[in-house]
């Protein structure tokens, strides 16, 4: 993709994540973007950038944690190379310990002699639990991350007092008979909680149960929960009408409501291949992508309706590409191609767009399941597309949105028709312009004219094929990135 930049007394720098384009000699799609001085919505939470981090497959116990006695270099058990790789990006937020395996989480089952803790059979994911990674470790890694905890609470099969006693044991300072087990299992101070999750998918896994019932728990659970923010299961099934219910039951006893969305290019049954697939199979993927923002903007609407100062916070608390898991493989274990940095940097720019109501994001999930940043293969480690998207993005942490109107044509594959380009603009809190241009179109490269006249430096994400991925024989196939100067105009 090439940049026309004219204007402004703006320095600008440009993240432009890329299918690949065809031919040199193919003649760019034409874009523009008429970008405005003023705020289109609130600054860019961090959170946004957030991370989700479930026990199943080889997302815990040997991406993340290998033990202490490992020869895999560790700190206290957790990987130093994927933990120096993801300080690097910056972790905001984890989300722990599910997921549909909150609701079948027991944290005593995790705390005490790792000798002693009992082993229990993964429900959802398969194979045993070991509980070797529990509470004091899960706040281990969010100290060498330098992020936030989010707790994701069991309200489908454990009491309100479970989760309660859980968060005392944690926060308690003084006296509390729990804040001195937690002393005696080697925690001296009390560590900081942000988030707590109360419950997760309770329309599915979480216990099939119907809105009506699930907010009076919901009401029953978030009474005993103080100094948190207390955040719902939400939908994740294109479901108004649970949206309503919970909203109106339970609006007052939440600070935040939750969104799943997931993005494939096929449906449930055939979800699709995560490398090896054709041009149609990328342009569905992308509108699945795309699908998010019509989803917020559904669920938004309703809670505009119960919550008009907008007190509450939409948190899309899982996002991110969901393939066919590959026989053999581990749980829910995909490639993570060119394809799925498009699929983050839409779905960011999205967020960007509807910073009045989402306050978070996490990517489902942070290592080897699902949308992955990281892949790791025993000893070896690589950085997913997924990874680089996320770090060409960094700028528009703490940013605030810019007000920008947006001409693009339209390309079609089969009987997918998207716009060639995508963009979000932002300033910084240092007065940058920062943008992000997606070009969409894997057939025609783009030009975008913005009326920039600052000179402009920008990144460049892109590779040689659709499927393009990294491998730990091949790690830099798709890379962050060309550094790209564009001079300063003066007409
Ligand atoms: O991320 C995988 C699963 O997807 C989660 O456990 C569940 O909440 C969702 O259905």
């Amino acid at each position: 993709m090439k940049q026309l930049l004219s204007l402004a007394a703006l320095s600008c720098t440009l993240l432009t994540t890329a299918a690949p384009a065809q031919t040199a000699s193919t003649a760019p799609a034409q874009a523009r973007l008429d970008l405005g001085q003023d705020a289109a919505g609130p600054a860019i939470e961090p959170a946004v950038y957030g991370h989700f981090v479930e026990h199943m497959g080889t997302g815990v116990y040997g991406g993340l944690w290998v033990g202490p006695e490992s020869p895999i270099p560790n700190t206290r058990g957790w990987r130093n190379d994927v933990v120096q790789a993801l300080r690097q990006v910056g972790i905001p937020v984890m989300r722990w310990p599910g997921g549909c395996f909150a609701d079948d989480y027991d944290w005593r089952d995790g705390i005490g002699d790792p000798a002693k803790r009992p082993v229990r059979v993964n429900r959802w994911w398969g194979g045993t639990e070991s509980n070797r990674v529990g509470t004091h470790e899960f706040m281990d890694l969010v100290e060498q991350l330098g992020s936030e905890a989010y707790l994701a609470g069991n309200m489908g099969s454990m009491p309100p007092r479970a989760l309660s006693q859980w968060l005392e044991y944690m926060t308690a300072d003084g006296a509390s008979t729990l804040a001195e087990e937690r002393r005696r299992n080697g925690r001296e101070q009390p560590w900081k909680v942000k988030y707590v999750g109360v419950g997760n998918e309770s329309w599915g896994c979480g216990g099939n149960m119907r809105g009506e019932y699930q907010s009076d728990l919901h009401n029953r659970y978030a009474t005993f929960l103080n100094q948190v923010v207390r955040v719902a299961s939400g939908d994740g099934e294109g479901n108004d009408q649970l949206v309503e219910v919970l909203m109106a039951r339970s609006g007052k006893h939440m600070d935040a409501f939750t969104l799943h969305y997931y993005t494939m290019p096929g449906d449930w049954s055939a979800k699709g291949a995560a490398t090896g697939f054709d041009a149609t199979a990328w342009a569905r993927t992308l509108k699945s992508a795309m699908g998010i923002e019509g989803r917020i903007a559904a669920v938004s609407r309703i809670m505009d309706k119960h919550d008009p100062t907008r007190r509450i916070g939409l948190y899309v608390d899982e996002w991110g590409s969901w393939y066919d898991t590959p026989p053999g493989a581990p749980a829910l274990h995909q490639q993570n191609s060119l394809r799925d940095a498009l699929i983050a940097a839409l779905s960011f720019n999205v967020f960007h767009r509807h910073t009045d109501r989402v306050r978070m994001a996490n990517i489902a999930q942070m290592v080897n399941v699902l949308q992955a940043m990281v892949l790791t293969d025993g000893p070896s480690m690589v950085l997913t597309p997924t990874y680089h998207a996320f770090d060409l993005y960094r700028p528009f942490r703490g940013a605030t949105p810019l007000r920008a109107t947006l001409t693009t044509p339209r390309f079609r594959i089969a009987d997918v028709e998207l716009p060639a380009v995508d963009v979000s603009a932002a300033r910084t809190p240092d007065g940058q312009v920062v943008l992000a241009l997606v070009n969409l179109d894997p057939k025609q490269p783009a030009q975008l004219a913005t009326g920039l006249k600052r000179a402009a430096h920008g990144r460049l994400l892109t590779a040689t094929a659709i499927d393009a991925h990294n491998t730990v024989a091949q790690p830099r196939a798709v890379c962050r990135s060309r550094s790209m100067r564009s001079p300063a105009r003066t007409a």
